[in-house]
């Protein structure tokens, strides 16, 4: 952060300046209320800064901009000043406008003044020399307004940003600890279908041979897609995206293992007719969805 002295410096800011400054005093004060008038006018045009004003009490917005005109001619310019002047920005973000009206504003107090001195001052030299000062002043009030408003904003995303990102990496582990424990139940799960296929391969060396094959075949159906789903999930861990089709295949397999048994169970023809109908839906869905992925690519 810069102290006075150091902007006074980068704006080439003379004492001779700040002397000019205070010579337009009495001009100043003879014109704050055709400025306050003109000022006000300009604020209630806009419709942004109309609601804001309609918000505030008016009486004492107009005392505190009447009154930081006249600092602009008070002559003295130390860091009491630049407190005042960082103090105008927190103010005005708190108020909720935009930095963006603050520039505006300052251009219309801008063509005032220098339409002031042109008035004024028939002396070419002279003229020049006010307007100079007065254009660094206003320069150094926008840098110092403007950067103290930045800070403001700054810290208001600061500290959201803070609690976001807590929130966001707080979810992602959750969400990490919730996949991988899908990935073990998988295993899991996975293993309990191994034991099903051994247990109906015994079913064929139990000389039930029609219904060890097809259960089997059933069975092995569902490791299949296990391994296609621990898969999908392995590779949603690693970043990748979650690809629904895998879960409408694992649908689809539990179905037709369902058929199987079904067959073996000898089922009414209403149940299998229902089944069948079920897993020609499913085909249909799937087929819609391996279709759209076509189009729109799951990474
Ligand atoms: C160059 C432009 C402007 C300057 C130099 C300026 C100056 C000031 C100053 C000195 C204060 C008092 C700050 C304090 O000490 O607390 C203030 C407050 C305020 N200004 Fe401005 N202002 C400008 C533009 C605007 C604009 C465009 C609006 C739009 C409506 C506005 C609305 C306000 C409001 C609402 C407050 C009161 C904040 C509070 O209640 O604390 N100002 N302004």
């Amino acid at each position: 952060m810069f102290t006075m002295q150091d902007l006074r410096a980068h704006y080439l800011f003379s004492d001779q300046d700040a002397d000019l400054l205070l010579t337009l005093q009495p001009l100043a004060e003879l014109n704050l209320e055709r400025f306050s008038r003109e000022f006000y006018d300009y604020l209630y045009s806009l419709p942004e800064t109309a609601a804001i004003l309609n918000n505030s009490n008016r009486a004492r917005l107009r005392e505190m901009h009447i009154n930081w005109f006249m600092s602009l001619f008070c002559g003295i310019y130390d860091n009491h000043y630049m407190n005042h002047l960082t103090r105008i920005g927190h103010a005005h973000v708190k108020a909720g406008l935009s930095v963006h009206f603050v520039n505006a504003a300052m251009n219309q107090i801008r063509h005032f003044l220098l339409g002031l001195i042109d008035d004024n001052y028939s002396d070419r030299e002279q003229r020049r020399i006010l307007r100079e000062a007065v254009e660094k002043m206003l320069d150094m009030n926008l840098d110092v307004m403007s950067t103290s408003y930045r800070e403001e904003e700054m810290k208001k995303v600061f500290v959201s940003r803070k609690v976001e990102s807590f929130l966001i990496k707080a979810t992602e582990r959750f969400t990490y600890g919730l996949n991988l424990a899908l990935v073990l139940a998988l295993a899991g799960v996975s293993i309990s279908v191994v034991i099903l296929f051994i247990w109906d391969i015994l079913h064929i060396f139990r000389g039930d041979m029609e219904k060890g094959i097809l259960s089997a075949l059933g069975s092995l159906l569902i490791l299949w897609m296990m391994i296609e789903l621990m898969d999908n999930e392995i590779k949603n861990l690693k970043g990748g995206k979650f690809n629904i089709l895998v879960f409408i295949g694992v649908i689809i397999v539990a179905m037709i293992r369902e058929i199987l048994i079904s067959t073996l169970r000898k089922d009414d023809l209403t149940t299998q007719a229902f089944l069948a109908g079920t897993l020609l839906i499913l085909g249909v869905v799937y087929y819609l969805v391996s279709h759209a992925q076509k189009e729109h690519p799951v990474a």
